[in-house]
């Protein structure tokens, strides 16, 4: 099938990782199939993913050429609804057995798949299940060429301590969006400390695990206080961020 799409979302289906992670997730799900929800639909593709397993299939997109895209590309399904919306604006009525929401980010700061999750939470069953069903955050000392926050996109920057997993969020739980940890970093290489690396690994379901990828949760780049460590320093730094309210929540202080 040929997708139409926004040069956007052309990239996100060209990364392969990505699409068949959820391909995989999708098609290895085998609990009821009355309804499901795909949140952030974007050109469609994990609709048209769900479409032979579920009676009916709701897809939202906040977008409104995204929106035009996935509609004229899932015309032809007749148990697939594309609506152009704001999800936190949706007014949900039925509750669905799956929903799907791929709006991730690098430690979901960027985009609103935690507050899309807690508005929609209520819609899904008892027995239902989430797609992903969890993300786990893992944060690094690294020297860094540019200081700023940026994603990395081919700028150096160098490992100075072994990675720390400090953050899981798991997609079924009511999720409050204010983070804040003090994270204890345990350095292995002399050099200049001058910001973190937080990598961002998606569980789909119990089998699947994914990312990152150039367009699926690219590691983040954060500047912190320049300081001198030496291997097998412990440097404690505090990490805070406001989850889906953008980069600029990010804050660093070093303990
Ligand atoms: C990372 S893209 C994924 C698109 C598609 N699900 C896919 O996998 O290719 C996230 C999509 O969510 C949409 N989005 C972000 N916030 C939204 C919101 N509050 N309500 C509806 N759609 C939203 C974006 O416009 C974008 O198309």
């Amino acid at each position: 099938m040929k997708f139409q799409t926004t040069s956007y979302h052309f990239d996100l289906l060209k990364d392969t990782e990505r699409v068949s992670a959820f391909f995989e997730a999708i098609d290895d799900y085998s609990n009821k199939t009355d309804l499901a929800y795909d949140l952030g639909c974007g050109s469609g593709v994990l609709s048209y993913f769900l479409s032979n397993k579920f009676d009916e299939i709701i897809s939202i997109e906040i977008d409104s050429k995204a929106y035009g895209c996935a509609s004229n590309n899932l015309k032809s399904f007749d148990n697939i609804e594309v609506i152009n919306s704001d999800v936190l604006k949706y007014e949900f009525t039925k509750k669905a057995d799956l929903i799907v929401c791929e709006m991730l980010d690098t430690a979901l700061i960027d985009e609103e798949e935690v507050q899309v999750l807690n508005h929609a939470r209520k819609f899904l069953k008892d027995d239902g299940e989430i797609i992903p069903k969890a993300i786990v955050n893992i944060a690094q000392l690294v020297n860094m060429e540019r200081h700023y926050i940026h994603w990395d996109e081919g700028a150096k920057y160098e490992i100075l301590s072994v990675p720390v997993n400090y953050s899981k969020i798991i997609f079924k739980d009511e999720i409050n969006p204010d983070f804040e940890k003090d994270i204890k970093f345990n350095v292995n290489k002399d050099g200049i400390a001058n910001g973190i690396m937080i990598t961002s690994v998606t569980i789909l379901n119990d089998e699947i695990v994914c990312g990152p990828t150039p367009m699926f949760n690219p590691p983040l780049l954060i500047p912190i206080d320049e300081l001198d460590v030496k291997c097998n320093d412990l440097i404690n730094v505090k990490l805070k961020y406001i989850m889906g309210q953008g980069i600029e929540t990010i804050e660093t202080r070093i303990l």
